[in-house]
């Protein structure tokens, strides 16, 4: 298993945004969790495509693309043309999750497919076979910033044994409220792609980025033989 580090640029200085994504790539974070709001899945509006086309001028590093957007499948070939390197749809804003998710994988991408707190993990099950990464939200998406919802451990958990059982490997994200007081109960719980805003981006960027690398070092040479 791989454990993934995705610093949300969410909670960046908007005004330093190249400068903030170099320190982060610098400091050696795989992906960067890049958060598209539309206003209407979500009550906030972040930004689009011509933000993310610029960035992807500033790093070579894995664009993990989280679509709070209705209907995303109107604007897959969109974040594609701009940079995406996996694209993660919610369940609850797709009207045709399967296909949506067959067609970002067909374009050479990886699919994530996210649901939020009230959602029960038994959603994700239809589609476990084909997406590669499913994100767990530990907020409701829409605001950086928000406290972790402790009840989404336990859907991190059985959704980690289902995909043992099985023998699937997939990935689990998690998203929202992660700080250094809860990571190392998600990456328990079985989560393995942590995605962190206001944990990294708000105080020194390098040093977040670097303790949080040796926290997953650390967790990965523990369990190297699970
Ligand atoms: C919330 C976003 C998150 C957010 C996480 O809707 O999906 O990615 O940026 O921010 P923190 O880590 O500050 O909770
Ligand atoms: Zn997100």
């Amino acid at each position: 298993m791989k454990y993934i580090l995705s610093p949300s640029i969410l909670a960046a200085d908007f005004a330093r945004l190249g400068e903030e994504i170099k320190k982060a790539d610098a400091a050696g974070a795989q992906y960067l969790h890049i958060d598209v709001m539309d206003g209407v899945f979500v009550p906030s509006i972040s930004f689009g495509m011509p933000v993310i086309k610029a960035i992807r001028s500033v790093t070579d590093k894995f664009f993990d693309v989280h679509l709070m957007i209705q209907e995303p499948e109107r604007y897959i070939d969109d974040f594609i043309a701009c940079g995406a390197d996996g694209i993660t749809i919610h369940a609850e804003a797709s009207k045709s999750l399967i296909e949506t998710v067959d067609y970002i994988k067909e374009k050479g991408l990886r699919a994530g497919v996210s649901i939020s707190p009230n959602t029960p993990v038994e959603a994700l099950f239809p589609i476990l076979d084909k997406a590669d990464m499913f994100l767990i939200m530990t907020v409701e998406p829409g605001f950086g910033g928000q406290s972790y919802i402790d009840s989404c451990t336990s859907k991190v958990k059985k959704l980690h044994e289902i995909l043992l059982e099985r023998n699937m490997q997939k990935d689990i994200q998690v998203d929202g409220g992660i700080t250094r007081d809860n990571f190392s109960m998600v990456l328990e719980a079985g989560a393995n792609v942590i995605v962190m805003g206001s944990s990294i981006f708000k105080g020194n960027i390098e040093e977040n980025i670097k303790y949080f690398l040796q926290e997953l070092h650390f967790f990965q040479k523990d369990h190297t033989n699970e």
